[in-house]
């Protein structure tokens, strides 16, 4: 495969026909760069990294490896292909033909959802800028690394749909999201979990277990949108994002490894004091990144949902396959509700539940990696098993918001929370624990003591390549 390298930004929308969109998108390119410089990954504008690249949305073409220098990283605007009889699937539109321009009513609900996609795309990036100085190998900088070029494409393909489709306000909200900053005072990303810190590789794979597959969840259903354009970017990231979620369940389950290892060698639990993270800990990390991510999905009874998916903006993961009228207006749909210090099940219409249902799906699909990485302790001989706190656990949007629950799902006081919180999300001393452990190694073959080395390769390469040349 050839590429051509003299494309300023590499695409399938037929860029070189669209004078206009081509001045918005080269005015915006240089303050992307900039962004970069200034908040992408920490001094990493030298090194080659051996990334994967997409250049084409063929089979063969969107994963073209090789060296590269980050801000030379070809971020290009690729959408799959077009399907000229798709129809809408669901919502008072049904049945129709997709829209391939905005309707005018639609108009500012989209650009929010777009703007709110678009938001978490930076963010991440901006989280993870540190990491690179604490990696504990060259195959898992190579990693974060192509995480994070990645999520700087996702950021272009929300650029594109608001500079192609939204004319000047899309312009305004394209430079805005450069200007928001994750953790910002003044001007935080719009999204909580995307303001928290990812300050050590735990973290990272955790985040890129359970944050990550929030996007997938989110990019599930907004392909299925009416307005085919932001279907259809959608459905190419979501080949992007696999890898996000790949990366956090190896790591993860790569860690589980190597302190079931260190337990078994030292006959003990508590592997700390031998270089490991004890299973308890760990725990406590999948609790907190559980609940923050589940928070993402938003309040549990939403008029917004209902309206996006009546309208057809938006819909449910796999609309399709999903055996009903797609219309819902008579359906139901089970909701946890509080009353009375009391979590109870209540069916409620099925329309205003869609964030719940989405995250239902969510919670089902985390829980395929929990036990994944049981197995690995089984495997190794131990009782203990990870288990997805309740969804009312450690949460601050929705109707669980205002009560303090227990990992099982209890309701408790303020007071036992505050005296008990410690043993199921991490405490300053967990955190400092896990940062003293972050000690980078960059040797070709060598890995950090916390974590076992991968089974898989990148690109049939194996663990000992150079994934990341310094220059
Ligand atoms: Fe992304
Ligand atoms: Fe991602």
């Amino acid at each position: 495969m050839t590429i051509n390298y003299n494309e300023k930004i590499p695409n399938n929308v037929d860029l070189s026909s669209d004078r206009r969109l081509q001045r918005a998108l080269e005015n915006w390119q240089p303050k992307f760069l900039d962004w970069w410089e200034e908040l992408g990954p920490n001094y990493s504008s030298e090194f080659d990294v051996y990334l994967r690249t997409a250049v084409s949305v063929e089979k063969q073409g969107w994963a073209h490896f090789d060296y590269v220098k980050m801000p030379e990283y070809r971020w290009g605007i690729f959408l799959t292909p077009s399907d000229p009889n798709r129809k809408i699937d669901f919502g008072m539109h049904k049945g129709e033909p997709v829209w391939q321009e905005v309707p005018g009513e639609y108009r500012s609900e989209l650009r929010r959802l777009i703007v709110t996609q678009g938001d978490t795309e930076p963010a991440s990036v901006e989280q993870q800028r540190h990491l690179g100085k604490t990696c504990p190998s060259l195959y898992d900088l190579r990693n974060l690394f192509q995480v994070n070029v990645e999520e700087g494409r996702h950021l272009w393909a929300m650029v594109y749909l608001l500079q192609a489709y939204f004319g000047r306000d899309g312009r305004e909200e394209a430079d805005s999201l450069l200007e928001r900053h994750s953790g910002d005072q003044d001007k935080p990303r719009i999204l909580g979990a995307f303001n928290e810190n990812t300050s050590d590789w735990l973290s990272f794979f955790m985040f890129t277990y359970f944050t990550d597959r929030d996007g997938k969840f989110q990019l599930a259903s907004l392909a299925e949108s009416a307005f085919d354009p932001l279907s259809r970017s959608c459905r190419f990231m979501l080949t992007e994002e696999a890898h996000h979620m790949f990366v956090g369940e190896s790591g993860v389950g790569r860690i589980v490894q190597r302190t079931c290892e260190l337990m078994n060698e030292y006959n003990t639990f508590d592997v700390r004091e031998y270089g490991g993270i004890d299973l308890h800990t760990l725990q406590k990390y999948l609790n907190f990144h559980f609940s923050v991510s589940t928070d993402l999905f938003g309040q549990e009874i939403s008029t917004n949902a209902a309206t996006y998916f009546n309208t057809g903006l938006k819909g449910r993961l796999n609309e399709a396959r999903i055996n009903d009228d797609h219309l819902l207006h008579d359906a139901s749909y089970p909701v946890f509700q509080v009353s009375e210090e009391q979590i109870f099940i209540n069916e409620t219409p099925a329309l205003n539940a869609i964030n719940e249902r989405l995250r239902d799906d969510y919670i089902a699909d985390c829980d395929l990696g929990i036990r994944r990485w049981n197995k690995i302790i089984e495997n190794s001989g131990h009782e203990f098993r990870f288990e997805l706190p309740h969804r009312a656990f450690n949460r601050n949007i929705g109707h669980f918001s205002n009560i303090k629950v227990n990992p099982e799902g209890r309701i408790i006081s303020q007071q036992e929370w505050e005296k008990r919180k410690f043993e199921w999300i991490p405490s300053e001393s967990d955190q400092s624990f896990v940062q003293s452990l972050m000690k980078p190694v960059i040797e070709p073959g060598k890995i950090a003591g916390w974590i076992a080395p991968p089974k898989g390769r990148i690109n049939r390469q194996s663990f000992e390549f150079d994934y990341v040349r310094f220059n």
